[in-house]
């Protein structure tokens, strides 16, 4: 059986195989809640075999959406919305995720296929974002963030907690902060967003402290038998970033604080996306390995793994635990059968339901 098709087995969950579904907005959401779209975006990649389904960036308060169409967890109905999905994900015997966010000062925004920019402040639909400091992300993200107060961090850090609780309450078994992409928790971390002169912006030690405190706040009220994961830009391929040896710092000091898996991703902290080597396959994965050696714990990663036999051997190699598709599955929901073929399972459509499997037998 290729290690792809493995199981992994982390605090009291077992993801019947090593491909996950990374988060992927779908900026179809009215009032944060999830509608029948999540429900048929999220369950067909569940039919499809991915072992592990983590939904969307869900904002933990409402100017913490990227859009006015994200989901969202600060209410309990949004998260009554999201048991018809866990209920679908855990019935096919895969692990439902789900990731939190707060957009920082990227929020505001349109749907991607409305244009790329931020909504004016006299925007009927528009409020203010907020950030580390008063610094604009740049670009067609234009606007100048409201540099949060203690009492803004001490709030969204609960807001944190309280989308951790529901989102546990919601039957969800995997919790990932988003800690990447230039969104609030990645924006503390970097010098290139964050230049307050307090106890939260400057040395290493400052600009880690918002991701550690929230994580402690979520480590307080998410089960202890349940994996707690982040999603961290670790590198921005860009001049003044923070080195790489931070980002690894900072995953030793999550892993001490409770973190039982690091999503290793990019930065995206300013516009300039221009030196990501976008071309070359599982591009992270050398990154996540390290991290994995030198952090002490386990991996994933996504960008640009869609080849199963790179797939299958970042996990055979040990260089990650995890992989996460995207993109990949949007083009083919049944990626995980197609890659059980191509790596020359026996019944591949094994890897389906009942439901297809039978009918699927010598193809
Ligand atoms: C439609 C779409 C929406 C996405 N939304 C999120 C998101 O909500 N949270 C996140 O961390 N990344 C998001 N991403 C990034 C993906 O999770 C993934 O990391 C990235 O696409 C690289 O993986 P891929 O090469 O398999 O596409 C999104 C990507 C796509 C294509």
């Amino acid at each position: 059986m290729p290690e792809l098709f493995s199981e992994f087995k982390i605090k009291g969950v077992r993801l019947k195989n090593r491909i996950g579904v990374s988060p992927m907005c779908q900026y179809s959401s009215v009032e944060g809640h999830a509608n029948a779209w999540h429900l048929a975006h999220l369950g067909g990649f569940t039919i499809g075999g991915a072992g592990l389904v983590i939904a969307e960036a869900t904002a933990v308060s409402p100017e913490g959406r990227i859009s006015p169409s994200d989901t969202g967890l600060w209410t309990d109905a949004q998260a009554e919305s999201f048991v018809p999905i866990t209920t679908f994900v855990e019935s096919l015997g895969a692990v439902p995720g789900i990731q939190i966010a707060h957009a920082g000062r990227k929020a505001c925004t349109p749907k991607p296929w409305e244009g790329e920019r931020q909504l004016e402040p006299d925007h009927p639909d528009a409020w203010e974002p907020i950030g580390p400091s008063p610094i604009a992300f740049g670009g067609s993200v234009w606007r100048v963030p409201h540099e949060m107060t203690l009492e803004d961090i001490s709030r969204v850090q609960k807001a944190f907690a309280d989308a951790a609780t529901r989102a546990h309450r919601a039957g969800f078994r995997w919790l990932e902060l988003h800690f990447a992409h230039g969104y609030l928790g990645q924006s503390f971390f970097s010098p290139l967003a964050n230049k307050r002169t307090d106890a939260y912006g400057g040395s290493f030690e400052n600009r880690s402290r918002f991701l550690l405190e929230t994580l402690a706040a979520v480590r307080a009220v998410w089960p202890q038998n349940l994996p707690l994961t982040a999603r961290l830009g670790v590198i921005d391929y860009v001049p003044g970033e923070q080195p790489l040896e931070e980002a690894i710092e900072l995953a030793k000091l999550m892993k001490a604080g409770g973190l039982d898996l690091l999503d290793v991703s990019l930065g995206f902290n300013t516009p300039d996306i221009s030196r990501v080597p976008w071309g070359e396959p599982a591009f992270l994965a050398p990154i996540a390995h390290r991290i994995r050696t030198e952090a002490e714990i386990p991996v994933a990663t996504s960008w640009n793994i869609s080849d199963p036999q790179i797939a299958n051997d970042l996990i055979s190699k040990e260089k990650l635990d995890v992989v996460l598709l995207a993109k990949g599955l949007l083009a083919d929901p049944h990626w995980p059968y197609h890659a059980a073929k191509a790596l020359g399972i026996d019944h591949p459509g094994n890897v389906l339901p009942a439901q297809y499997a039978g009918w699927l037998k010598g193809r």
